[in-house]
């Protein structure tokens, strides 16, 4: 594989999808192929998973039930998606990806590291992003930012204590492996972000021609 996977991560409201975009203007401007996608999702099928994974629920759902359905839309979205881009030297800008499933199912659902990175191996083979950006910032700003949006999906209805386990796990994972991870002030105005993100692209360019 020769082209560059990058995630973006964070709760919600945290500014993936805007980050996401204004990354893909950066490197498009150096003429790279850009590939936007997200998780859960990206592919007819995939999304059609996330269907199920968003809307609220009656009948509960099962931790496992969620954790396999998220790594089923992601078979679909490596198969048909990730893995041809990147074949072809495209940059992958993901919003969400593997360590969403760690930071929700795992410190949110509680269910432990070694059961998700299971499924982690079957799925994924050895492919892991070359960079996540890790959209951080205390989640009551977060969840003002999302509400404002309307009607709160099935995580978003969740209780505090949940999105704290989120923030706290991509913090700890982000501590645990400084090359891959890149933790931003999203805190911080629109500009503000955007400027952490301009001092990050020398570096992705780097390695799509390293
Ligand atoms: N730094 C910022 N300061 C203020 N508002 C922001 C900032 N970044 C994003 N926003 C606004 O907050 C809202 C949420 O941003 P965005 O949709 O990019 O977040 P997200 O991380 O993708 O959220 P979700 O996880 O819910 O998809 C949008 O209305 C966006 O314009
Ligand atoms: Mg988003």
């Amino acid at each position: 594989m020769s082209g560059l996977f990058i995630t973006l991560e964070g709760p919600e409201g945290a500014g993936k999808s805007t980050n996401r975009d204004y990354l893909a203007k950066q490197l498009q401007m150096h003429g790279l192929e850009v590939v936007l996608t997200r998780e859960p999702g990206g592919t007819p099928l995939a999304e059609r998973i996330r269907e199920l994974l968003l809307a609220p629920c009656d009948e509960g759902m099962n931790p496992d039930t969620e954790l396999l359905l998220v790594f089923a839309a992601r078979a679909q979205h490596l198969s048909s998606v990730i893995r041809p881009a990147l074949n072809r030297g495209a940059i992958v800008l993901c919003d969400r990806f593997t360590d969403a499933t760690y930071a929700y199912q795992g410190g949110g659902r509680g269910l432990s590291e070694e059961r998700i990175a299971t499924l982690e191996n079957f799925v994924q083979s050895g492919l892991h992003p070359d960079f996540t950006l890790i959209f951080d910032l205390p989640i009551e700003i977060g969840l003002e930012r999302a509400a404002k949006r309307g009607r709160l999906d099935r995580f978003e209805q969740e209780q505090r204590s949940f999105f704290e386990s989120v923030r706290q796990t991509y913090l700890a994972r982000a501590a645990a492996s400084l090359e891959r991870y890149r933790v931003l002030d999203a805190a911080q105005s629109l500009d503000h972000v955007q400027r952490q993100i301009d001092r990050l692209v020398p570096e992705f360019l780097g390695r799509t021609r390293g």
